[in-house]
């Protein structure tokens, strides 16, 4: 009788614990990969307003210099997350250089274009999952122990809502989501007892430079929110502690992925 009203009833209490815990968003020391655009240099500006330190990565050098010389008091890195020396190496120089770091940002991202009717390269299909899915996972387990004992330590994951709802053209980077969505569940889980928050941000299409690779005119808009509507969004979802926070139209792909499936994809059919 005891041990079932402690596996029925002990986890709804922890997580109704965890859930009244708000995030502050200030005197936080952040590090957040992939912040020379779009979403991650959105997340930084924020957090700096909000009164945090913020460390950000890139592997373009010259966006890097140019955003330290608008913002002084952010913190530049030149890292390619792709790289798992790289990798090793930025969590060894957070530990000597930052050892106040207490939230992880998983955001840096490519969005590649798969067809199987055309063939894949696997080189680029194979840098694709390294950058969206096996450096998150590497770089949350280089930083779990540096986290463990932090003071409101905390792990963000920037998944997507292709998570629930694939495009098919991209296949690929909608499966790397899909599996960002599924890891953090277990994170979640699995850290539930040490003290660090785990939250997945799942932003709907924003009008950032992703996938400018693939367009010719780099000033065209994929057709995405702007920016500032979905910061706002997911800085309020983190202040009211929203662990999984569906931001603007990936709420209903998420809700209603089969309906929206062929919606979605007759869009985009080549
Ligand atoms: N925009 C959207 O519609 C949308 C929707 C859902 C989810 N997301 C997700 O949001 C995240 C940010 O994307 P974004 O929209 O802000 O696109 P973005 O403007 O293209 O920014 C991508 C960032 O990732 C960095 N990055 C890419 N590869 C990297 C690598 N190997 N090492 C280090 N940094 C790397 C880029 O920096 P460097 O090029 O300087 O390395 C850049 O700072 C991604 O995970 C993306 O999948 C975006």
């Amino acid at each position: 009788m005891f041990a079932n009203y402690r596996t029925v009833f002990l986890p709804i209490f922890v997580s109704h614990i965890i859930k009244n815990k708000k995030m502050n968003l200030s005197g936080n020391t952040i590090l957040i990969t992939g912040g020379t655009s779009g979403i991650g240099l959105a997340f930084a500006e924020e957090f700096l307003k909000a009164g945090s330190k913020v460390i950000i990565t890139g592997r373009r050098v010259d966006r890097l210099e140019a955003i330290k010389s608008r913002l002084s008091q952010i913190v530049t890195k030149v890292s390619d997350v792709a790289d798992a020396a790289q990798r090793i190496e930025l969590a060894e120089w957070i530990s000597k250089n930052h050892p106040d770091t207490n939230i992880l940002v998983n955001n840096a991202g490519v969005q590649l274009i798969t067809d199987f009717n055309r063939g894949i390269d696997l080189e680029r299909i194979g840098s694709e999952i390294e950058t969206n899915l096996t450096a998150p996972i590497h770089l949350t387990s280089l930083f779990v122990p540096h986290l463990k004992g932090k003071k409101d330590a905390a792990i963000i994951n920037v998944t997507s809502g292709l998570a629930f709802v694939p495009i098919a053209m991209m296949a690929v980077y909608c499966a790397t989501k899909a599996a960002m969505h599924s890891l953090t569940l277990s994170l979640r889980y699995q850290l539930k007892e040490t003290g660090i928050a785990v939250y997945e941000i799942i932003p709907p299409s924003v009008d950032t430079e992703l996938g400018h690779d693939r367009r010719d005119d780099k000033s065209q808009s994929h057709g995405g929110i702007p920016i500032a509507e979905f910061i706002e969004g997911a800085m309020a979802a983190l202040k009211n502690d929203e662990y999984e926070a569906a931001i603007g139209m990936s709420t209903g792909l998420r809700a209603k992925r089969e309906e929206v499936f062929e919606q979605l994809n007759s869009r985009f059919a080549g």
